[in-house]
């Protein structure tokens, strides 16, 4: 592994290129080159343009010389929002949904969020890395190059630290990037029932310092959700949260509108998540603080509500950002084809403005646009190759993989012609 890399013959060469948040009409431009050509010198991009114009490097001994064949060649894909380190599984609450129970009636019955919180207070770190190792190595596939996870299956200390310790151990030893997130306030645990006030003193006053103190996370994150946690509650620990020099995201609007979205937006959060139910005001604010709405269409499809109304908060000039919210129970995905389909045919977004925002506005929701998120010289040299010779094919083949290879700051970490062995 060196991380030189030239790659020739790309049919499309996707840039995606920016350094920030593409906003509105700005999402539809994907910079393509057509017949293009990269080099990536010690695992950054060191030269963008034209195959023709490749320069001859001066020692072609060094370089792993890799031929596109006629194929598209995009970004590495930015998972922003999903929670892959969980103890457990929750099949059976996927049929209560069938049978007609609601997400918000299977939580109240004790099943949810808190059934996992159960199973993952029992995995060992050991146990919690693997499970997750596996689910990174499925993303991988998909062409996912930087993943964010969230805690919030502990709701204890112990637990919570165990978790984000567990995504640090994979960060060292797993090909993919991974972001950080604390999400000790996800739900009320049982020995709190009733108690939500008292529970959100113990995070604030004693968990949150500690993953500040000991740099366990990036961002905090909270579920403001009726029933759940309120706006009031949500701004008092996100500021506490800011304050410790945590960066900020929530799920907002997911279930009920009670105003996250324009909470964000006042605290100048980094994204806003979920948003289904988000209101026009709260969409403006949104465009005008320059926050990223991250849309979770899985999680509509799976738990068979609304789609976030992605087309009218690109017509209003939001960053839109697309992520899979793997979770397992309401969104047991790491899909990045479904996603795209969903996005494209039922969202509303154009096929240009779906990649802009799982590549380029994924990077800008964790806070990363000037690092990764596009093909720009100076960036991480992660990369996506197709098997085909357009971006279009993406959710035009419904629901099935199209990535041929993946390279990872240089180095060809994924393979399919290769088996679909991890070459790491
Ligand atoms: O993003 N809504 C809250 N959190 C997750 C679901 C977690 C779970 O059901 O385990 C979400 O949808
Ligand atoms: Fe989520």
């Amino acid at each position: 592994m060196n991380g030189n890399i030239i790659i020739k013959n790309a049919s499309e060469l996707v840039t995606c290129s920016g350094f920030q948040a593409k906003k509105g009409s700005e999402m539809a431009d994907l910079h393509v080159i057509q017949n293009g050509g990269m080099i990536i010198e010690d695992g950054q991009i060191s030269f963008v343009g034209k195959a023709s114009d490749l320069p001859e490097h001066p020692d072609p001994e060094q370089f792993h010389v890799l031929d596109a064949e006629g194929k598209a060649v995009l970004p590495g894909f930015v998972d922003s929002h999903t929670h892959f380190v969980f103890g457990g599984y929750r099949a059976d609450e996927f049929s209560w949904r069938l049978s007609g129970m609601s997400y918000m009636e299977i939580m109240a019955r004790g099943g949810g969020i808190v059934s996992t919180v159960s199973a993952t207070r029992q995995a060992s770190l050991e146990e919690l890395m693997e499970a997750g190792r596996k689910r990174l190595d499925s993303m991988l596939s998909f062409g996912v190059t930087t993943v964010e996870g969230k805690s919030g299956y502990g709701l204890d200390r112990d637990t919570e630290l165990r978790q984000l310790e567990a995504m640090a151990e994979l960060e060292r030893t797993h090909p993919l990037d991974i972001v950080k997130t604390f999400l000790g306030a996800h739900a009320v645990p049982k020995e709190y029932k009733g108690k939500t006030e008292d529970f959100l003193d113990f995070i604030q006053g004693t968990v949150l310092p500690e993953v500040a103190e000991k740099g366990l996370a990036e961002f905090c994150d909270i579920f403001c959700e009726k029933d759940v946690f309120s706006v009031e509650q949500s701004r008092r620990l996100l500021l506490a949260a800011r304050d410790l020099g945590l960066k900020l995201t929530l799920h907002a609007d997911e279930i009920v509108r009670l105003g996250g979205a324009e909470l964000a937006a006042e605290l100048g959060a980094v994204s806003a998540d979920h948003l289904l139910q988000v209101s026009d005001q709260g969409m403006k604010n949104l465009a005008r603080a320059g926050v990223v709405a991250t849309l979770l269409p899985l999680t509509a499809f799976s738990l068979r509500e609304p789609y976030a109304r992605g087309r009218a908060m690109i017509d209003r000039h939001c960053a839109v950002a697309l992520a899979t919210d793997l979770n397992p129970g309401s969104c047991f995905s790491e899909s990045i084809p479904l996603l795209f389909a969903l996005a494209t045919l039922y969202m509303h977004l154009t096929v240009e403005e779906a990649v802009t925002a799982l590549t380029i506005n994924g990077a800008a929701a964790l806070d990363r646009a000037s690092t990764i998120g596009s093909i720009d010289v100076g960036k991480k040299g992660d990369v996506v190759i197709l098997e085909f010779p357009s971006y279009r094919f993406i959710p035009y083949h419904i629901g099935v993989n199209t990535v041929e290879k993946v390279i990872k700051c240089g180095n060809l970490v994924y393979d399919k012609t290769n088996g679909g062995k991890l070459c790491c």
